[in-house]
């Protein structure tokens, strides 16, 4: 017999014991043991036997995962950018550049130096360990919030992402009232609470020069389209999405469906790699189909599914696998 069997066994005989000693000292103590109980003795077992990789009840790795997600999942790639991984390959910087058509860039290294003189230069949130249980809320802008009530659920989190215009006052029983991390592009961006992180995803190089801008001077006012010459937010937590994150995300979860990725996919992809649970709210149509903003009255409006530059039937696909294989808990709304 191997030492490992062995010592399974030596571990089963304990728990059983202490199952046996400890439904009978209980049963004495509290009214229902076991609730109590089972609680811990599964959580005792979990970590005895299948070495899980967090402390929550799932965890985003698991020893048993699934081909299709080990396939795509890959934790070595950060989300967020620090001067170590801003360096870009020649072919992401290019693809990159494609993405909104930059003219005539300035020059990229320089402008990241420039920004992490603004803004902290720090690896954030890629602590995963044994001991870690971080729950995230990712909260999309879909119209079947209306009504849903998910506010207490979504503000349980540690983490709770939202994106884009994401209004919060007055729907605070649906969508919940706290913001820890607020998506966004300069095309997109709004003022924040001094407590909330702005992460910017950047689809150009003048996209960083905004930032510095937004936070310093102000002098930038238009990119393709006007922009926030200046943008309350607190500098001290302010991250920029790394474009090496970015194309990963559509190579290899998108198969390249579509031009790129919608800030929802992006901010759910976020959430996947920094944490062990995952909350999925405001994401999908609503219950008659229609794509449209909780705060919007008109169910015909919806811009956000045929926008043209992203596929938002694939996404969508593959936000339900990730439900389906439990990666994600999917609130569908009403
Ligand atoms: C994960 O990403 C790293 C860094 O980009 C890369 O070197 C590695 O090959 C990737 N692993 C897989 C399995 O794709
Ligand atoms: C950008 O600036 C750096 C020096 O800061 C220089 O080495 C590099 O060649 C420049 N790149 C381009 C594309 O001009
Ligand atoms: C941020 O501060 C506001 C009030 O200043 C508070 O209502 C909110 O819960 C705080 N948000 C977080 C994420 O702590
Ligand atoms: C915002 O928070 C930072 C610390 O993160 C603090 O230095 C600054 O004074 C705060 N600003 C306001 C307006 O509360
Ligand atoms: C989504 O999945 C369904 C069934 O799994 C498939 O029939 C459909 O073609 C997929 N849609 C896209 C856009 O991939």
């Amino acid at each position: 017999m191997s030492l490992f069997k062995m010592r399974k066994i030596r571990a089963f005989t304990l728990l059983f014991c202490i199952i046996t000693f400890s439904t009978f000292l209980f049963s004495y103590t509290f009214p229902d043991p076991s609730l109590y109980f089972y609680k811990y003795a599964s959580r005792w077992s979990d970590s005895l036997f299948s070495k899980g990789f967090c402390s929550c009840h799932h965890c985003m790795t698991e020893p048993d995962d699934d081909p299709w997600f080990t396939e795509r999942f890959n934790q070595s790639v950060h989300p967020f950018m620090t001067t170590r991984n801003s360096v870009l390959s020649e072919e992401t910087f290019r693809w990159w550049q494609w993405l909104q058509s930059e003219r005539q860039p300035a020059n990229y290294s320089q402008v990241v130096e420039k920004l992490f003189q603004v803004i902290p230069d720090e690896q954030l949130y890629m602590d995963a360990n044994p001991e870690r249980c971080r729950t995230c809320a990712v909260v999309g802008n879909s119209g079947n919030l209306k009504g849903a009530q998910y506010g207490g659920l979504i503000d349980s989190n540690n983490i709770i992402i939202r994106m884009n215009q994401a209004p919060i006052s007055g729907f605070e029983e649906d969508v919940g009232s706290r913001t820890t991390h607020h998506v966004m592009y300069p095309e997109s961006a709004i003022d924040l609470e001094n407590n909330t992180s702005l992460v910017l995803i950047p689809f150009k190089t003048l996209d960083l020069q905004w930032i510095i801008s937004a936070l310093t001077t102000g002098t930038i006012k238009q990119t393709y389209l006007p922009v926030m010459s200046r943008i309350k937010a607190n500098k001290y937590r302010v991250i920029i999405y790394n474009p090496t994150f970015f194309k990963y995300i559509y190579d290899t979860w998108l198969e390249s469906h579509g031009r790129y990725p919608s800030t929802g996919f992006l901010s759910l992809m976020i959430a996947l790699h920094i944490c062990d649970e995952v909350s999925v709210f405001g994401f999908g149509a609503d219950q008659f189909g229609n794509w449209h903003h909780y705060w919007e009255e008109n169910h015909l409006g919806g811009a956000f599914r045929h926008t043209g530059v992203h596929d938002g039937d694939y996404e969508y696909n593959v936000t339900l696998l990730l439900a389906d294989k439990h990666k994600i808990k999917l609130f569908k709304g009403v």
